[in-house]
């Protein structure tokens, strides 16, 4: 058996890559076959659109978005997201406040920069990032100001905001959410969020998607002339079908929606997440030989990071889980160390084999 702990694109459930394998040759929608795979159809047969369509209702359904909300599929990644979001929402007389936590706001903020703005009215402690600055520490908010940005979950760095009310409540300004790496991995609170963005490729699909939900008074917000396929209102108007959509990553996706429903939704995904990250967690706290630097408080349910100090024994950890089967632990390359990925689609029988793993190293290294 082997398990893979990549950060994204990252493991799909079992079931979905079924699924796939099963539809390759002839995609069947809702039993009636379509006479060529998915990748090879229009995006404007009724099949697609229809599939689309539900991708939809269940996102609405499993995050319980409310109906003055717009879901969009996007392309561009989130880094697409990091331009989309000021061109859309901020305007030329305006400031966006960003608080900084790791290495993906870091970069969110910079883009933003190129197009408007940006004041950074809090910033965790590079490089580790092991804690994130609560509200009561950040500055105060600029005048004039068209949102307040964050990342929810930081995957280089492996903190992640556990209670995010406590940053949307009472702000003066809509709340804009990357959610990219903790996506339907817990319920968010999307009515106290003016815009929550995540790339497909962690939690809920393969990369090509983007999905944004925004709330609708912010769309055309900024009067600004926006490259067509980044302009919120002409997605809209379109139902995400302005130009050809990524169709295969669609479908994956909403396979992977479908998943997550049949699971029993945001609660069973949560406490999956909480049982596999405290079972991980607690291994390497029991240990001498590894350590997790980021904050109890603070730590991520997905992207575990850890380390042993020393960058050689940390690759010989990486060669020494590859040979058992468990792949993807590698620090990111900016943040060095390891990182394990533990998402929606990861079994605690992965989690089981990372810890027997972490321990028999350490015995080795006794
Ligand atoms: C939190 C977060 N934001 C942004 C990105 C950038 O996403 P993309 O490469 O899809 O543009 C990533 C991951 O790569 C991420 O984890």
């Amino acid at each position: 058996m082997t398990f893979n702990f990549s950060a994204g694109p990252a493991m799909l459930p079992p079931e979905v890559i079924e699924q796939i394998r099963a539809d390759l040759p002839e995609w069947h929608w809702r039993g009636v076959g379509q006479g060529a795979s998915v990748m090879e159809l229009s995006h404007r047969g009724r099949a697609f659109e229809e599939l689309i369509a539900e991708a939809e209702a269940d996102l609405r359904a499993l995050l319980a978005i409310p109906a003055n909300y717009r879901v969009l599929f996007m392309q561009g990644g989130a880094w697409g997201q990091f331009a989309a979001v000021p061109l859309n929402l901020l305007r030329e007389d305006e400031a966006a406040a960003y608080a900084v936590s790791g290495g993906w706001s870091e970069s969110a903020s910079k883009e933003a920069a190129r197009f408007g703005r940006v004041e950074i009215v809090a910033r965790g402690e590079a490089p580790g990032y092991t804690r994130i600055p609560p509200r009561s520490a950040w500055a105060v908010l600029p005048e004039r100001l068209a949102y307040v940005a964050l990342c929810s979950n930081e995957t280089v760095h492996g903190n992640e905001i556990h209670d995010l009310l406590a940053f949307a409540r009472d702000l003066p300004a809509p709340l804009v959410v990357d959610a990219s790496s903790h996506f339907l991995s817990r319920p968010m609170p999307v009515a106290e969020c003016g815009l929550i963005y995540a790339g497909a490729q962690k939690n809920v699909g393969p990369a090509g998607v983007t999905i944004v939900i925004v709330r609708e008074d912010l769309i055309g917000r900024s009067r600004r002339v926006i490259p067509s396929v980044l302009d919120y209102a002409v997605m809209a108007k379109a139902n995400s079908l302005f130009n050809t959509p990524p169709t295969f990553a669609i479908y994956v996706l909403a396979l992977t929606l479908q998943w997550i429903k049949r699971q029993g939704g945001l609660a069973t995904m949560e406490t999956r997440a909480i049982e596999r990250s405290e079972a991980l967690y607690s291994a390497i706290d029991r240990s001498h030989l590894f350590r997790a630097p980021v904050v109890p408080a603070f730590r991520s349910r997905m992207n575990v990071v850890f380390e042993t100090g020393d960058a050689a024994l940390d690759a010989e950890f990486v060669r020494f889980a590859e040979a058992r089967g468990l792949s993807g632990l590698k620090g990111h390359r900016s943040r060095g160390g390891l990182r394990a990925s533990i998402y929606n689609a990861m079994p605690m029988a992965g989690v089981a084999a990372l810890i027997e793993a972490i321990e028999a190293f350490q015995s080795k290294h006794g």
